[in-house]
């Protein structure tokens, strides 16, 4: 069994937070267009509200990987379920992500992505949880770092459920 704990971020702090790092974002790549891909599904809520910030020329486009099955703890192993549907050489990337915890699908994606030779390539996340890292790896922007917990909302989910909270919840988990 599981349930809602307590709001960790809040939907106007989530807003605030995304309106800052799209201004970032924007001065660092004024004038140029970047190509967004948003990692399924999870990054999605976080990437709709991200892309309506920016103040450039954007392209969209979508990966879906497998990292996690149904429960709470990564399987360690990554593959590309849908890749993006257009050439990424010679493009400034932005892979948007919900959140990094052990590092292991992203340092591994940009590694993929890397192999395409973009022009540039950086990594977005709302959230990082730092302590859970198993390999090495730093995205280039971070909405909040948070403790060792399981959260859920605002695109994150526990078993496919909770994607659609606008809050950053934490989620316990009960025996029964
Ligand atoms: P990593 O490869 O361990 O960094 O895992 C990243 C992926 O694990 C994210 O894209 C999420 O789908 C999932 N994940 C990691 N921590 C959480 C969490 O607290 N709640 C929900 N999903 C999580
Ligand atoms: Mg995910």
């Amino acid at each position: 069994m599981q349930k809602i704990k307590q709001v960790l971020i809040s939907e106007s702090d989530i807003k605030a937070r995304v309106k800052e790092i799209a201004k970032k974002i924007s001065a660092d790549y004024a004038g140029k267009t970047v190509t967004l891909i948003c990692i399924l599904n999870g990054a999605s809520v976080f990437f709709a509200d991200l892309v309506r910030e920016l103040d450039l020329d954007v392209r969209f486009e979508f990966m879906s990987v497998s990292s996690y099955g149904s429960g709470t703890v990564t399987s360690g192993e990554v593959k590309i379920l849908k890749d993006v549907s257009y050439p990424i050489a010679g493009k400034d990337v932005i892979i948007v992500e919900d959140i990094i915890d052990s590092g292991c699908t992203l340092s591994y994606l940009k590694r993929v992505l890397e192999q395409r030779n973009p022009a540039s390539i950086a990594v977005c996340t709302i959230l990082d949880k730092p302590s859970r890292r198993k390999v090495d790896f730093k995205g280039e922007y971070v909405g909040f770092e948070i403790p060792d917990e399981f959260v859920i909302g605002y695109g994150l989910d526990y078993a496919g459920q909770y994607r659609n909270l606008k809050d950053v919840c934490i989620l316990e988990l009960t025996e029964d």
